[in-house]
């Protein structure tokens, strides 16, 4: 089946709320598309000026992490009930710096991608591994465990709301992309999981990103691999060329 391309911004700690209005504003008209879904994922303070600045434009805004509590004593944490009434619809977990600075884990992710499902919130769940793991020759028996234990308890019909993304950690902010067919075969590997725990149909309607040093240069390449479905764009994303991302085909 087709799915849509989504080309989704990450911008991690960047941006002001001023400087986030301007740059959506400034964004918006590069990356107007109707083939290609446009998401950004901005710092929680952020969020309310984002939403503000794309109003009547293509772009989606998302969080880029939330807590898996409804609400109470979780001092700087943010709740997907926040999330949603400051107008996000999107939300990543899971992404490897928050594993990496912040120890979260699988569990913690799976617990994450439950709480934004409950509260209609699109999962962006990250996955990736290591250069040594890579090397190692572990990559999809790792992946494979963050994956089902991300996706636990999840119903067949809510996971087809779950968006995946797959960054190995030696190509995120390192400019050393994967190359297409790495990326591909990692990505079918999730599909092919996907297909093993809810059945070929279901397996077929999740969208299955990559992210990892994506640039205009190799956005179309990805792109058009069959189980890649568009990208999670870090540094890429911060500038008005994200549009030569969205419209890679173009
Ligand atoms: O979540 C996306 C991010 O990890 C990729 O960053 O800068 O390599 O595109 P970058």
């Amino acid at each position: 089946m087709a799915r849509r391309i989504l080309a989704a911004g990450n911008w991690k700690m960047n941006k002001t709320p001023s400087e986030t209005k301007a740059l959506i504003a400034e964004m918006a008209p590069a990356v107007a598309s109707d083939e290609v879904d446009v998401l950004l994922c901005v710092p929680a303070i952020d969020i309310p000026a984002a939403v503000e600045a794309a109003k009547g434009t293509n772009i989606a805004i998302g969080g880029e992490n939330l807590y898996f509590e409804e609400s109470g004593a979780y001092t700087g944490e943010i709740s997907a009930e926040m999330l949603v009434d400051a107008g996000a619809t999107y939300v990543i977990m899971g992404h490897s710096e928050r594993r990496d600075y912040f120890g979260e884990t699988d569990e913690d992710v799976n617990k994450k991608v439950i709480k934004a499902l409950e509260h209609n919130l699109v999962p962006v769940m990250c996955c990736g591994e290591s250069l040594t793991q890579r090397e190692q020759g572990i990559t999809m028996d790792w992946i494979r465990q963050q994956v089902k234990i991300g996706l636990l308890n999840v119903s067949a019909e809510d996971v087809k709301k779950v968006v995946i993304a797959y960054e190995p950690i030696w190509a995120i902010g390192t400019g050393k992309t994967a190359t297409a067919d790495q990326a591909e075969e990692v990505c079918k590997g999730i599909r092919d999981l996907l297909r093993e725990l809810y059945g070929d149909a279901v397996a077929e309607e999740v969208r299955v990103l990559y992210g990892g040093s994506v640039n205009p240069g190799n956005a179309a390449e990805l792109f058009a691999k069959e189980d890649i479905d568009g990208g999670l764009v870090g540094g890429a994303s911060l500038k008005t060329s994200f549009g030569e991302i969205v419209n890679y085909n173009k």
